[in-house]
């Protein structure tokens, strides 16, 4: 199917067939995603709404996109990073499945700003976002394009942090469910999307070995915790950095070294942030690290590296490799950034594999079709996935790998409402 009339601003269209087989080949670790599709064709819960996301232009976000429209809704889509679109993918949507995307891989920030207004410019129903720029970009300079917004979803911590944040300013004018939260997405998403698609980005990237490298991973959130147990299980010494004391004993009995930033710095040969804050790795540190280490993200952001600092102590830069930018430093060491510091599991390689971001997008998905009947009835503020929602989208997971699970005997169920029993 090739719509000519389709909006887009695209790398090039010539992409789409190859785009086309990567979507299918997502499609086949997404089972769940594709049961709701399914319900969806028959349902149409979403006839007659506009969806905008700016979400990554990945292939699992292709397949959430063909959900969205298979439920009756329009969909346009822009980046939700300049560095993370597939540009076979967003081509492939535009020309095969006549979805409205507006994303190029390496686009520049203006370009990103723009594509996100173009992306707001169906004057959308319901927002989707991955970091919250497009409920950012409605509240603040397009805040005429909001007029028909009823309710919207934030895929990521960092979305999930600025939302509630807009909340309790009173700022938020729309109600948004907060995806990440759902334990469907982070416990799997977060935690082994991130832990894997981290480990590939930087391995596609450099090329080194894993095996016996001092590997820092700062932040022991659930993206940390994955990250440093699959560095752990290429053979890395990892040592973890953290602020807050339970987690920073949670790394301790897990087994890893943990140990402030300012020791660590010394002693890393590949740095990992995934904090969700700023200047993670800071002047001071790069100032001590070895020769040749190299620093990566994988937090939303491109702050949790202080990339003015390095830039300032730098004397030559050379791109060593795509993804791979060396700065030669004053005092002649030389330090690796990746990826200009953005998500590395997304500009470096293709972000988590489609069997979590099945879980991630079925969440998605039921949050649209929740906010359709229900959104007019919430207030502004930060809602969790329904319980029942997340337990769903969990059975069926299983389901799809054939795992069955034990039920609750009516004796068990009244042993649990009751109190009278004990020792
Ligand atoms: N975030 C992390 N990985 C992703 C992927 N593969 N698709 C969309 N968003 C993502």
């Amino acid at each position: 199917m090739v719509k000519a009339s389709v909006q887009s601003d695209i790398k090039d269209p010539g992409l789409a067939k190859e785009g086309v087989l990567k979507v299918e080949w997502a499609a086949r670790e997404m089972p769940v995603l594709r049961i709701l599709r399914e319900r969806f064709a028959k349902d149409k819960p979403l006839k007659g709404l506009r969806v905008s996301g700016c979400l990554h232009v990945t292939t699992e976000t292709a397949n959430l996109a063909i959900t969205l429209r298979e439920a009756g809704a329009e969909v346009a889509l822009c980046a939700s990073n300049p560095l993370s679109t597939q540009d076979d993918v967003a081509a492939a949507l535009v020309r095969e499945w006549g979805i409205a995307t507006f994303a190029i891989k390496g686009e520049d920030v203006n370009t990103y700003y723009k594509h996100v207004r173009q992306a707001l410019e169906q004057r959308p129903n319901i927002t989707l976002d991955d970091g919250a720029d497009l409920v950012t970009a409605l509240h603040t300079d397009q805040q005429a394009l909001r007029e028909n917004v009823i309710g919207g979803t934030e895929e990521t911590t960092t979305g999930v942090i600025r939302l509630k944040s807009m909340a309790r300013e009173g700022k938020l004018r729309y109600p948004i469910v907060a995806v990440n939260d759902a334990e469907t997405k982070h416990l799997f998403d977060n935690r082994y999307g991130t832990g894997q698609s981290t480990l590939d980005g930087i391995i596609r990237a450099t090329n080194v070995l894993l095996a016996a490298k001092n590997v820092v991973v700062a932040g022991y959130g659930w993206c940390g915790r994955g990250v440093a147990s699959r560095a752990r299980g290429m053979g890395s010494q990892v040592i973890v950095t953290e602020i807050n004391p339970i987690r920073a004993l949670e790394a301790v009995m897990d087994g890893f070294r943990v140990m402030p930033m300012d020791d660590a710095a010394r002693i890393g040969d590949i740095f990992i942030t995934v904090t969700g804050n700023s200047r993670v790795v800071d002047k001071r540190h790069l100032e001590t690290m070895k020769d040749g280490a190299i620093l990566a993200n994988s937090g939303h952001f491109n702050v949790e590296i202080n990339i003015e600092a390095l830039e300032a102590m730098t004397e030559t830069k050379r791109t060593m490799r795509s993804m791979v930018e060396e700065y030669r430093l004053m005092d002649g060491r030389r330090l690796y950034l990746l990826g200009e510091g953005r998500l590395i599991n997304l500009a470096a390689a293709e972000g988590h594999p489609s069997s979590v971001m099945d879980m991630s997008f079925a969440n998605q998905a039921l949050a649209v079709t929740y906010l359709a009947t229900e959104a007019r009835s919430l207030k502004p503020d930060v809602y969790p996935v329904p319980a029942d929602m997340d337990m769903e989208i969990g059975r069926l997971k299983l389901q799809s790998m054939g795992i069955a699970l034990d039920t609750l005997s009516q004796d068990q169920q009244r042993y649990l409402s009751s109190w009278q029993q004990g020792t």
